[in-house]
Parts: C-alpha cells; sequence; structure tokens
C-alpha cells in the first residue's frame, strides 16, 4: 500500500485526477471503476475542468460505479447514476452507453443480477483504476463491517452507521434507502490499480484500522492491504492517527 499525505483535500483530488488523467490519455479503452459520496466530487470537477481545457477526453473510456442503492429509480436525485450525471458524465464527452452502475431490477434474482455486472466487467477487460472513499466504519463501495473479503456485487443491508453518516443528505421527509447493490470486496481487488482518497478528521479511525490494523473483515479497507498496486491519498487530518 502506498500511502500519500498532502497538505490538504483540493490537492488529494488534483493528485487523484493526475492519475485518472494518466490512464485515460495512454491506455485504449480504458476501464475506469467510480465512487460515490461526497469525497470524490472535487477529483470529478477537477476532471471537468481538464476535459474543459482539452486535457482530457472521455470519449473511450468505460465506466463502472461500485454501488447503487436499492428502492430508488435513477431518476431520483439521490441515486448514485444521478450524482454521476451531475457530478461527471453530463459534463464531459463520455458515451452514457458506456457508464454502468450496479442495479437491481425488482422481481428478477438479485444474485444473477450481481453476477451479471461482475461478467460485465469482465467482458470490458477489468477494471484498469476503481476510485475508492472510505465510510467511517471502514466500509468501501457498501461493503459494511463483516462483508467476506471473497465477496461479489450483492445486495448489502447499510449499517446504522452508515445510514446516520450518511442521513446529512436526505431531507427529513425523503426516503433513505436501507439496501444496496456494492461490488464485494473481491471485485475490487480485482481492479488492476485502486486509488483510495480520504479526506477530514471523522475518517482518521478508519484510515488507521486500514493502514496499520489487522486484514480483517471488520474493517473492509484493510483488504486493500493485500492488492500490489493500492494507492492511499490522504489530507492530513485523515492521516492524524498514523
Ligand atoms: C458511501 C459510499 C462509499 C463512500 C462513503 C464515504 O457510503 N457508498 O463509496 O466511500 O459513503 O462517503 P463520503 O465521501 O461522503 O464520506
Amino acid at each position: 500500500m502506498q500511502v500519500i499525505i498532502f497538505d490538504n483535500a483540493q490537492d488529494v483530488a488534483q493528485s487523484a485526477a493526475e492519475w485518472v488523467a494518466e490512464l485515460i490519455n495512454k491506455k485504449s479503452n480504458p476501464v475506469l471503476g467510480l465512487a460515490t459520496g461526497s469525497t470524490p466530487i472535487s477529483l470529478y470537477k477537477a476532471l471537468v475542468n481538464k476535459h474543459k481545457a482539452g486535457q482530457i477526453n472521455f470519449n473511450q473510456t468505460t465506466t463502472f460505479n461500485l454501488d447503487e442503492y436499492l428502492g430508488i429509480d435513477e431518476q431520483n436525485k439521490q441515486s448514485y447514476r444521478h450524482f454521476m450525471n451531475e457530478n461527471l458524465f453530463n459534463h464531459v464527452d463520455i458515451d452514457k452507453n458506456k457508464t454502468f452502475l450496479p442495479t437491481c431490477n425488482q422481481g428478477e434474482n438479485p444474485r444473477k443480477q450481481g453476477l451479471a455486472y461482475e461478467d460485465k466487467i469482465a467482458n470490458a477487460g477489468g477494471i484498469d483504476l476503481q476510485i475508492l472513499g472510505i465510510g467511517a466504519n471502514g466500509h468501501i463501495g457498501f461493503n459494511e463491517p463483516t462483508s467476506s473479503l471473497a465477496s461479489r456485487t450483492r445486495i448489502k443491508t447499510l449499517s446504522q452507521q452508515t445510514l446516520n453518516d450518511n442521513s446529512r443528505l436526505f431531507a427529513a421527509d425523503e426516503f433513505q434507502p436501507t439496501l444496496a447493490m456494492t461490488m464485494g470486496i473481491a471485485t475490487i481487488l480485482d481492479a488492476r490499480y485502486v486509488l483510495l482518497m480520504a479526506t477530514g478528521k471523522n475518517k482518521a479511525k478508519a484510515v488507521k484500522d486500514m493502514v496499520t490494523g489487522a486484514l480483517s473483515a471488520a474493517c473492509p479497507a484493510s483488504a486493500l492491504q493485500m492488492h500490489e498496486n493500492a494507492i492511499v491519498l490522504l489530507d492530513k487530518e485523515a492521516a492524524s492517527e498514523l
């Protein structure tokens, strides 16, 4: 695990954008794994700016997101599809038919849909670079603590801590999903590179457990210790317990 500590969150985003730009500019038909949450928003802003400056094009890129809520459709502004459209896809030259999220249609076998997502990733050639954030409880994607380190794309129930942490994003009378379809930990580990971004004091404990703690399902992000190309970009606050 390569841990790089920056002065502030803006520098974390800028560095992450350089990694993405290098992949997209060098590789033909690059496959990018994407994340949601507040942390990567500044990365997506930096990528949009690079695109506007003519430094990066997405027209050959395929993307796979880590996760998507269940129980809301993609028009809902809380869906991760909506998040991706608003923060990245609507502002760059990506072909939206090549952008995928692990949706789960009601009435169809969820396990089959999870495995179909895995197949889609494999058929695209696998993920070259997976962007990750980290939950305050150490989750990656929506792989909550105790998720199997061998897990594949499937439905997960969100933990109370995650629901509490994310409740700030929902209005008081708005439906907050308690289930999500998420790539598994093994799916994430299959990516050729993983790039985890963490900023702010409230991530310091999770970062400590991920980097210096035991490899354990109690901290799903600790699985990245097993990855040969895991890059962790931190600001000083997120690194404060290392
Ligand atoms: C959600 C997402 C994760 C993300 C985490 C942290 O639960 N499923 O992919 O890493 O939140 O989000 P934030 O960056 O807002 O702290």
